[in-house]
């Protein structure tokens, strides 16, 4: 190996790690613990006893957690859909007022059932399984 060959191993091998820490770190995030996957156990827990979580101490209320928009859909019900909008990725909120689940970037419209009523939109937003006990929701 020569003196130019070496520099040139030297500048591809530092383009790698400095790249190398951008890299980790978005692949980090598919480990997201507030993303339910129960297709590896990663289910989500929550303590209603957490005043982050008191919009849900009433019928209609809802939080945003993490990833999800959870509701309170009845007594004992719940429902958690996935805030990523199935045209392009941006991220869905809750319109209080109309009762949708409008995107803001292409006007995809969804209802709190994560129903596409709206498009450019061709899929439903991801739903999770949620289960309440004592008070406890476990979203899988
Ligand atoms: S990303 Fe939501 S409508 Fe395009």
């Amino acid at each position: 190996m020569d003196r130019i060959d070496f520099l040139r191993k030297l500048a591809v091998g530092g383009s790698f790690l400095l790249a190398g820490p951008t890299f980790m770190a978005s692949c980090s995030k598919d480990g997201d613990t507030t993303d339910p996957d129960p297709g590896n156990g990663n289910d989500i827990t929550i303590d209603l006893t957490d005043s982050s979580f008191d919009d849900l101490d009433t019928v209609g209320g809802y939080v945003y957690y993490g990833s999800m928009i959870i509701f309170r859909t009845g007594n004992d019900s719940y429902r958690a859909l996935s805030k990523k909008c199935t045209h392009q990725g941006c991220d869905v909120t809750y319109d209080h007022s109309s009762g949708d689940v409008p995107c803001p970037c292409h006007g995809s419209v969804y209802s709190t059932s994560g129903v596409v009523t709206n498009g450019p939109a061709m899929s439903n937003l991801t739903s999770y399984s949620v289960v309440k006990s004592g008070n406890t929701l476990t979203i899988k």
